[in-house]
């Protein structure tokens, strides 16, 4: 079989810290493990300057070849254009992207210093396999220094509607990026159909059938390959976790009161101020839960050096102080907000202990905590999902209890639904998900998007 060459913005280096690498990381590496190749991209450090060769670390048939970055490079590429324009934007929040010309070119020039190093490590027989917002235009970079070899790339969250991609001063050289690539993969219907219009009416390419396309001079397959987690390992990780000493700790202290939890990145797409204020509604609205039912909210900081991430940061301190202050006692908290990280185990502990998974971002590509939540469940007394109609997962998640996060009325309804349900429909409505998470694994994730990157005719077939 030929080698894979992965990119993606930050690279998981296997080392004494891989125990705690996320899912995604894992799949990634077996695949590069049972075919040879590179794994190429930023490194996850700074320097005072971008390094002038990648650092390169062999494990097994894997090559790891890092970049640090410099501290001009990193503002601009990773805190500014990725975080700070095409993060809000893709996520439907015009109100905070920053349109910054300067990123922009610092986007540009990290792309272009990628291909650059990227391109003497690739072999013929090779093929690529880009990921993420990050990096859209290291294909067309690629092809500009010669790589003919089968490319594809995946789009780890939603592709925005076209209205929302035209407010983008740079949407058209974006869009001729993601042509460059043979394959495109995205996580949900509503995602490819918002590319598909924008090709078909800004681009005025051919939309050959419902997956491939003709545009800007190149035939494209674009399609949802809705991604998802392993999820035996998870299961296996909660019952593991129940024996340790968190989750026996949690168990103790929560007595037989119930627990609702929430577990994101600190990230304003998450929807967290508006699941505070709608766990405020119902503590309002249905006053019986008071003194017995607490929110968990764990939220690990992310991206901290971008000012919109400060700010949530505030919010969420001063509504989780206002919330406590008003409705606490002496003998109960109603809400646990806490910024560390967890052991993914434990979390799965914490999953299992919850009787309500609280999962209301705003927009999400996919959000694997929702079906991280069902795979930890107990089966015989398994909790409630509270899911966003917004996250990619709502598709798969529909027996989840669907909710609109601004509607804090709604919200409220459903977590008071999903605490007063009999054992029964807690069990129906898990089955049905638990069977959704466990078919749409990971695994057939990344062999679904390898099988259509490997059917890309390679550069000698073409030329034949
Ligand atoms: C999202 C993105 C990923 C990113 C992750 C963590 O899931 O789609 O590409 O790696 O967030 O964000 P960070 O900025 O810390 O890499």
């Amino acid at each position: 079989m030929s080698r894979l060459v992965v990119v993606s913005n930050r690279v998981a280096v296997p080392d004494a810290q891989s125990a705690t690498s996320g899912g995604l990381a894992v799949a990634l590496r077996d695949a590069l493990q049972s075919c040879g190749g590179i794994w190429f991209g930023w490194s996850g450090r700074t320097a005072a300057h971008t390094a002038d060769e990648p650092t390169i670390a062999q494990v097994g048939p894997v090559t790891y070849a890092t970049v640090d970055l410099g501290r001009k490079d990193y503002n601009e590429y990773y805190n500014g254009f990725a975080n700070r324009t095409l993060w809000p934007l893709f996520h439907y929040r015009l109100d905070l992207a920053d349109f910054s010309h300067e990123n922009y070119q610092g986007y540009r020039r990290v792309n272009s210093l990628f291909a650059e190093k990227l391109r003497p490590l690739i072999e013929d027989d090779d093929h690529v396999w880009v990921h993420d917002y990050h990096l859209i235009p290291l294909g067309l970079e690629l092809r500009a220094r010669g790589v003919e070899q089968p490319m594809g790339f995946y789009l780890h969250t939603p592709f925005p509607a076209m209205e929302v991609l035209l407010a983008l001063p740079s949407h058209e050289l974006l869009v001729k990026s993601l042509c460059a690539y043979d394959v495109l993969g995205f996580q949900t219907e509503n995602d490819l159909r918002a590319f598909r219009d924008y090709i078909h009416y800004e681009v005025g390419g051919d939309l050959l059938d419902d997956r491939t396309f003709q545009a800007h001079g190149r035939l494209v397959r674009a399609e949802v390959f809705p991604i998802g987690i392993e999820a035996g390992q998870m299961e296996a990780a909660a019952e593991r976790a129940m024996e340790l000493g968190a989750a026996r700790r949690l168990d103790r202290s929560l007595g037989t009161r119930p627990l609702m939890i929430g577990v994101d990145r600190l990230d304003y797409s998450k929807g967290i101020p508006e699941r505070f204020r709608s766990f405020e509604r119902f503590l309002d609205t249905y006053p019986d839960h008071r003194g017995q039912v607490s929110m968990m909210q764990i939220a690990p900081l992310s991206r901290s050096e971008v000012p919109e991430y400060k700010t949530i940061r505030e919010t969420l301190e001063g509504l989780a102080g206002y919330i406590n202050g008003r409705y606490g006692d002496f003998d109960w908290m109603p809400l646990h907000y806490l910024t560390k990280n967890f052991q993914r185990e434990t979390l799965a502990g914490f999953f299992r202990l919850s009787r309500v998974g609280v999962v209301t971002p705003l927009r999400d590509g996919m959000n694997l905590v929702a079906k991280e939540y069902v795979a930890s469940q107990d089966p015989n007394y398994p909790g409630v999902l509270v899911l966003s109609r917004f996250a990619g997962a709502a598709r798969e998640l529909d027996a989840a209890l669907l909710v609109n996060p601004l509607d804090h009325d709604g919200v409220a309804a459903a977590l008071n639904k999903a605490l007063i349900m009999s054992l029964d429909e807690r069990r129906e409505r898990w089955n049905a998900m638990y069977a959704r998470v466990r078919e749409n694994s990971l695994e057939r994730w990344r062999e679904r998007f390898l099988t259509a990157l490997r059917a890309v005719p390679t550069p000698l077939a073409v030329r034949s």
